[in-house]
């Protein structure tokens, strides 16, 4: 039986349509050997859309995104924008995306994958078998908070304002979904705040506890501040399973998280709404990485965390686990044989470009389904 699925896919900016290619020759693939069947509808955002529609994200996109079984985004963002206005940056078009679609939960995974062990810039021993998840709270805190802005004092200074604010709603949906990815993990979750600080943090402390003795005893719950947090990720992160955090922290943390597994090119990411009444949530796939205008076009930036993106899509939006699987197995076989992009490259090992990554993936793919 086929099984048909709509993508609204939205490469957006720099290095994004470079990556995203290769997840157009994926999705053929599948069409053709696994019965899977796409209607992929592609849009413009961030850069690319205020260059065309002059904002950078517009209705007719966003209705699409929202009536499309699940997103898949690049990169938004570069130089070439610094200039516009503030409100209609290109990152506000992935902002705006992430708030209407009510894309709270932001799943991170950093995974170390054995033959990658090296590339990163910490020891073998202390990131080898490394499997963190990183849930970031996405719709809240002090990226959305009001009052925000920037005024004029009446003695001329100016005076810049954000507001960080969360309500027992918004932290508990977010833990709650720690607290279930927790369950098919190690069920330890590690809640992340600076409750020693900010009152926000004391409710978000408060708020996790409680709901965790209501509805999780079996997760083992902690707490730590997100300074100590920082440094913990470097010094011993095999001790965490699943940490939950908020926006901001979550942001600084996830970077952090990625470069541990030897490259920000190799983090994927999946935005999960609320469970709707038909059992399904609204879900972005993006990789952790940015525009990297630098590299943008030359066919240096490495695919893969938006391939692992795609493969999240699968498992979490289209509950094809076992294809995901097959994607991630392929990719770690293309490790293992010695092929790296730059960003991944070491002594001994083949530099390919973006698109012979994509070649190569596809080729183990192929042997791995024979
Ligand atoms: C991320 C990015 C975004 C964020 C930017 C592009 C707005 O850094 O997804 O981590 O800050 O959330
Ligand atoms: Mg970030």
């Amino acid at each position: 039986m086929t099984r048909h699925f709509k993508i609204s896919v939205l490469p957006g900016d720099g290095i994004g349509p470079e990556v995203v290619r290769q997840v157009h020759r994926i999705t053929d693939w599948l069409a053709g050997s696994r019965g899977l069947e796409f209607e992929i509808k592609e849009g413009l955002v961030g850069g690319a859309s205020i260059d065309r529609h002059g904002v950078p994200l517009t209705d007719e996109t966003l209705a699409d995104a929202m009536a499309a079984d699940a997103v898949l985004l690049g990169a938004v963002g570069g130089p070439k924008w610094d200039a516009v206005d503030f409100a209609v940056r290109p990152e506000a078009g992935l902002l705006r995306l992430r708030k209407e679609m009510g894309l709270f939960a932001n799943l991170r995974p950093a995974l170390v994958f054995p033959s990658l062990a090296d590339a990163s810039p910490l020891k073998r021993d202390i990131v080898e078998g490394l499997d963190i998840m990183i849930v970031r709270e996405l719709t809240g805190g002090v990226y959305f908070g009001e009052p925000r802005g920037i005024e004029t004092l009446p003695d001329g200074q100016r005076r810049g304002v954000n507001t960080q604010v969360y309500t027992t709603s918004e932290i508990r949906r977010v833990a709650a979904v720690a607290f279930d990815l927790a369950r098919r993990r190690q069920k330890r979750v590690c809640s992340v705040d600076k409750a020693n600080v900010m009152e926000s943090g004391r409710l978000w402390r408060e708020e996790v506890t409680a709901l965790r003795n209501e509805s999780f005893e079996d997760i083992e719950l902690s707490h730590m501040y997100a300074d100590n947090c920082a440094m913990q990720l470097i010094r011993n992160p095999k001790q965490f399973d699943v940490i939950v955090t908020d926006n901001l922290f979550g942001d600084m943390l996830s970077d952090e998280a990625a470069m541990l597994t030897g490259s920000l090119g190799m983090l994927p990411s999946a935005s999960l709404g609320a469970v709707d009444e038909k059992g399904k949530r609204k879900a972005l796939y993006e990789p952790v990485h940015g525009s990297a205008p630098d590299i943008a076009g030359k066919e240096l930036a490495n695919p893969i965390a938006t391939l692992l993106s795609f493969a999240m899509m699968l498992r979490y939006s289209f509950d094809e686990g076992e294809t995901a699987g097959l994607i991630e197995a392929a990719i770690q076989k293309v490790l293992a044989g010695g092929i790296r992009t730059t960003d991944i490259m070491a002594k001994g090992m083949a530099r390919v470009s973006t698109g012979v990554m994509g070649d190569s993936i596809l080729r183990e793919l192929g042997k791995l389904s024979r």
